[in-house]
């Protein structure tokens, strides 16, 4: 939950994370993910305006994610957000969750439009030319899984618990990156991704042979991030843009950080990442975007509007 001033000032912005709720199970549980949604909006309400120091009447405008996203959770905190606005009797901006990544930047000041977008998320793997705030074009995306959901499954494999990212991004500095050649897939080609064949390649090796964890997990790291560096830095000099700014969960792994900043200024580009607190999902990069849509396009959102699942950006 994020609350923001004047356009781009974070006030608060309160992350309640849930993942100890789904570590058991290896991933976000659907029902258990929309009961705690609804369980913990109104006390985070609450601390949020103290920590803010304002009352709900301030507020003077309410926005919300409507997609993309597990439609339960999606309906509870949508539903949540028209109320708000609805009793509040200001005006409501729906929020689509991939634009609101793109935000993170807008929050920070870092990145300047146009510049190459790259979302790795838990969910989301994809390449966006953002030619300015609000006008985006899709040009690569995962054909299979997502960055986040291939290390969170490794994990799963190497009995790491969920989510797994942080963890072999820990382990994987203590191993041998060259230790397992696995595949780089689609490597040579165009803008998208897949990584599903790099899961099954991993799949294999824990299967069938004893391993080194750390030698593994580094091997493993360094196949996906080759791919997201190689693919982000072909699509900057196809699109003319020198900065490549990165978002989504991924985005805190610290050898992307390193490589991707390393390689991208050997091409003359920038590589920029935004703060931790801005990069993994948070309430302030929604508030963000729905501040500067408001306030600098003019656009509200009926009541009326649902969940969407499947929404894209670009
Ligand atoms: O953006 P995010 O917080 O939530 C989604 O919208 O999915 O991303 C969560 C994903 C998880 O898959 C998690 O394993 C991954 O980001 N992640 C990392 C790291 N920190 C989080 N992956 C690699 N290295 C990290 N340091
Ligand atoms: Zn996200």
């Amino acid at each position: 939950m994020g609350i923001v001033e004047g356009g781009s000032n974070i006030l608060v912005n309160k992350i309640y994370s849930q993942a100890d709720l789904h570590e058991k199970y290896g991933g976000v549980v659907p029902e258990i993910a929309s009961r705690n949604h609804l369980k913990k909006f109104s006390p985070l309400i609450e601390e949020a305006l103290g920590e803010a120091d304002i009352d709900l009447e301030d507020v003077d405008l309410v926005g919300a994610t409507y997609g993309p996203g597990l439609v339960g959770p999606l309906l509870v905190g949508l539903s949540m957000g028209k109320s708000l606005s609805y009793s509040l009797n200001v005006f409501f901006l729906g929020v689509n969750h991939l634009e609101g990544h793109v935000y993170a930047h807008y929050a920070s000041r870092e990145a300047e439009p146009p510049f190459l977008a790259l979302l790795v998320s838990g969910g989301h793997t994809s390449l966006v030319l953002v030619k300015d705030w609000g006008n985006y074009e899709r040009l690569g995306s995962t054909r299979d899984d997502a960055a986040g959901e291939a290390f969170d499954k490794v994990g799963y494999m190497t009995g790491l618990g969920y989510p797994a990212g942080p963890k072999i991004d820990e382990m994987s500095k203590e191993g041998n990156r060259a230790s397992y050649d696995f595949p780089r897939p689609m490597l040579e080609e165009g803008l998208d991704f897949s990584f599903a064949g790099l899961k099954s390649a991993v799949a294999r090796v824990v299967e069938r042979e004893d391993y080194d964890l750390p030698d593994l997990l580094a091997s493993f790291q360094e196949a996906v991030l080759d791919t997201l560096i190689a693919k982000s830095i072909r699509a900057a000099k196809r699109e003319n843009v020198n900065q490549i700014s990165v978002m989504g969960g991924v985005s805190a792994n610290s050898r992307l950080r390193k490589q991707l900043s390393k390689k991208a200024e050997k091409e003359g580009l920038k590589a920029i990442f935004p703060p931790f607190d801005l990069c993994t999902d948070n309430g302030a990069m929604i508030a963000v975007t729905a501040s500067d849509k408001y306030r600098n396009r003019n656009e509200t959102s009926p009541l009326s509007l649902g969940p969407e699942p499947s929404l894209h950006l670009g």
